[in-house]
C-alpha cells in the first residue's frame, strides 16, 4: 500500500465515523508476540495499517546483519494476518513522515514504550493529528533478538554426547545422569539403557525417564554373562551409535566384542580409590581394612577388572560407626557428581 492508499484508507473510515489505528516495526521474524500484538492493536479501530522499516532503515536501527527477511517478504507476511488492512514501507528510523501523511485516528505501540519515552518527532507529529496513543503490554519471552539468539546458541553448540548407560542395581548414578542432562550440567542424550536384572530399580528409573531400555537375557549361568548376551549388548550400542559406554553398577563382566568396538570408551563407576580395594565389596573391604578415607574412581574399562586408566576420584572420610550401607550412601553422593562431571568433560580427555 502506498501512504496516500493509507490515508484515502483513514478519510473513508473517518466519514463512516471509524477508526484508522497505525502501527510501525520491523517485524523480521515474526513470532506469536507479534501476531497477539497486532491483534490486539486491530481490536483498537476498523481498520489496522502497519508502517513496515525498510530493508535501509532496519540495517540503520539494528545493524548490519538485520534484517534477516527482505522487506517484500516481511510485508508480504505481515499482509496475509487476519488483523492487517495494509502495509506500507517507509525509510528512515522513524515513522514521523508517514503519520504526518496518515493521520491516524490511533496509535498503537509496544509496551516497551510509554507516552514520554517516544520518540519526541513522532510524539509530535501524532499529537499535531489529535491521535490517541495507545500503549499495549508486550508478550512476555518472545522476541526476534531472543530467537536469533536460540538458533545461533543451537548452530553452534556441539552435538549432545550418546551415552549407553549399563546397571544392574538401585540405578541412582543413571538419576543423577539424567539430573545432570536435565539441568544443562552435561550435554548428552541417553540413547540406551541396558540391565541384566529385568526387574531393577535402573530398569524402572529407565522406563519411567522414557529411555530406549533393555533387559539383556545373560543366559543359563546367573554368574556369566554369555556371548550370546554380549553380543545383544554390542548390537544395542552400535545400532544406537553410543560414544561412550557408561558402567554404574553393572555386576556382569563385558568381554568381546564389546570391549573391542567400543576401546578406550568404556566407562566404570567405582565405590573406592581404586587401585585400593577392586572388585564387588570395596566398601565394606575399606571398612576392613580400618582405611580412614576411601572414595570413589571414574575410570576406562580394560579387560583386566577395575585397572584401566583412572580418569577422576573423590575422597570420603569413613566415620566410627560407619557400616557398609551408611558409607556407601556418602560415596554414591560422590558419584553423582563426579560421573556426570567427568562425562561432561569427555571431549576434553587426552584419548
Ligand atoms: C555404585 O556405587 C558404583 O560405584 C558401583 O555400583 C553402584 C551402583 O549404584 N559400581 P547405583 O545402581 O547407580 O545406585
Amino acid at each position: 500500500m502506498t501512504p496516500s492508499e493509507a490515508r484515502r484508507l483513514r478519510d473513508d473510515l473517518d466519514r463512516r465515523g471509524g477508526r484508522l489505528v497505525f502501527t510501525n516495526g520491523c517485524f523480521d521474524l515474526l513470532h506469536a508476540g507479534h501476531v497477539r500484538y497486532l491483534q490486539e492493536a486491530r481490536h483498537l479501530g476498523d481498520a489496522l495499517i502497519i508502517g513496515l522499516n525498510s530493508d535501509e532503515s532496519v540495517r540503520e536501527l539494528k545493524g548490519p546483519t538485520r534484517p534477516l527477511n527482505g522487506e517484500c517478504d516481511r510485508a508480504e507476511v505481515l499482509s496475509s494476518l487476519r488483523a492487517v488492512d495494509g502495509v506500507v514501507i517507509f525509510n528512515g528510523k522513524r515513522a514521523t513522515p508517514l503519520i504526518e501523511q496518515i493521520q491516524p485516528h490511533v496509535y498503537a505501540k509496544g509496551g516497551d514504550y510509554t507516552p514520554e519515552t517516544l520518540d519526541p518527532g513522532e510524539k509530535a507529529a501524532l499529537d499535531a493529528a489529535g491521535t490517541d496513543i495507545q500503549i499495549l503490554s508486550l508478550v512476555p519471552n518472545r522476541s526476534t533478538t531472543g530467537i536469533i539468539q536460540k538458533m545461533t546458541a543451537s548452530e553452534s553448540a556441539p552435538a549432545p554426547l550418546r551415552l549407553g548407560v549399563l546397571g544392574s542395581g538401585e540405578g541412582s548414578n543413571l538419576r543423577a545422569l539424567l539430573d545432570a542432562i536435565d539441568s544443562g550440567r552435561l550435554n548428552a542424550r541417553i540413547v540406551a539403557a541396558i540391565s541384566d536384572q529385568e526387574d531393577s530399580g535402573f530398569l524402572n528409573i529407565a522406563k519411567s525417564g522414557g529411555l530406549p531400555s533393555h533387559a539383556v537375557d545373560g543366559g543359563p549361568n546367573p554368574r556369566r554373562f554369555d556371548n550370546a548376551a554380549q553380543q545383544h549388548v554390542a548390537d544395542i550400542l552400535q545400532k544406537q551409535q553410543v560414544d561412550v559406554v557408561v558402567l554404574t553398577g553393572f555386576m556382569k563382566i563385558l568381554k568381546e566384542p564389546v570391549l573391542d568396538a567400543f576401546a578406550g570408551r568404556i566407562v566404570n563407576v567405582h565405590p573406592s580409590l581404586l587401585p585400593a580395594h577392586k572388585g564387588a565389596t570395596a566398601v565394606q573391604d575399606a571398612i576392613d581394612a580400618g582405611d580412614k578415607v576411601t572414595g570413589c574412581t571414574v575410570h576406562l574399562v580394560t579387560r583386566e577388572i577395575d585397572a584401566g586408566r583412572i580418569l577422576a576420584q573423590a575422597e570420603v572420610p569413613i566415620l566410627d560407626g560407619d557400616d557398609a550401607a551408611s558409607l556407601h550412601r556418602r560415596i554414591k553422593e560422590q558419584e553423582h557428581r563426579l560421573l556426570p562431571e567427568v562425562l561432561s568433560q569427555w571431549r576434553k580427555i587426552p584419548g
